[in-house]
């Protein structure tokens, strides 16, 4: 579904993704570790449009989308969260994802309707497969960190992504609330058949949910492989798992 082939981008002669090569299968879960500063939100960046590469390829359905568009890349079928929460504070849950699965069908305003009353069902069921449901109602800035990290995903729903792409979707969680996305991702991606590509730092939550992992390190994707390859991988237990910090800042 998607191919990483030898992407760079440099800022100011720094290269920040260094050839990385990374493939994504139609319903794999797959993860990008490695620690702060090896490139996986720049990656992200570039897969999503919101930077343009140095040079390389992402091919995504056999397309080439490098350089292309967020909104574009969105309408091809990948839809993105960031590391730093981004929604809406003042609307509320429904509304946030209201907004994005109109945006989606491209109607944000219609003479003859209230924009309330529109894609209405669409949005509730979003709520729903997220377990937002019942706080729909809520100012999106009062909800707690974890219920403002899920609703992200809601709206990355919204555009009824092939790809989902989650950029540390469980940072400064609860181990509870870790929990919860870790089930919702696994949902998402057996019920609802999503491909998910994301980057944490939680290993136990890697090992336990990723189908195909991908190690980065200064910006070059050093492997990439099953978990049970990736852990017996002596390069990557040096360099990962077999330090005190496992990857935990
Ligand atoms: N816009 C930018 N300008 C300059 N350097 C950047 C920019 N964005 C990221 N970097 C640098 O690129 C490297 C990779 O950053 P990032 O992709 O955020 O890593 P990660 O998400 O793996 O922690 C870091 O050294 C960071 O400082
Ligand atoms: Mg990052």
């Amino acid at each position: 579904m998607l191919q990483v082939k030898a992407l760079q981008k440099s800022f100011d002669g720094f290269l920040a993704v260094n050839d990385t090569t990374l493939n994504v299968e139609k319903g794999d879960v797959v993860a990008v570790i490695g620690p702060n500063g090896a490139g996986k939100t720049t990656l992200f960046h570039l897969i999503t449009g919101q930077l343009a590469p140095t040079s390389g390829s992402i091919l995504f359905k056999e397309e080439n989308i490098a350089g292309m568009l967020p909104y574009l890349v969105c309408r091809k079928g990948i839809s993105r969260s960031y590391q730093v929460v981004n929604i809406f504070n003042r609307l509320t849950v429904f509304e946030n994802v209201q907004v994005a699965v109109l945006s989606y069908r491209k109607k944000t305003f219609n003479i003859f309707q209230p924009a309330k009353t529109m894609a209405v069902s669409e949005t509730r069921k979003i709520l729903g497969s997220v377990g937002l449901l019942d706080k729909s109602e809520m100012t999106s800035g009062s909800l707690s960190h974890g219920d403002q990290k899920v609703l992200e995903i809601a709206i990355a729903l919204g555009n009824r992504p092939e790809l989902l792409i989650l950029d540390e979707p469980t940072a400064g969680m609860s181990p509870e609330e870790t929990a919860v996305t870790l089930r919702l991702m696994e949902r998402l991606s057996g019920e609802l058949g999503l491909t998910i590509l994301f980057c944490e730092h939680d290993m136990g939550m890697v090992f336990s949910i990723a189908s195909r992992i991908m190690v980065m390190k200064q910006g070059k994707s050093i492997i990439q492989g099953s978990p049970d390859e990736v852990r017996n991988n002596q390069q990557v237990r040096e360099a990962y798992l077999g330090g005190a910090d496992q990857c935990s800042t």
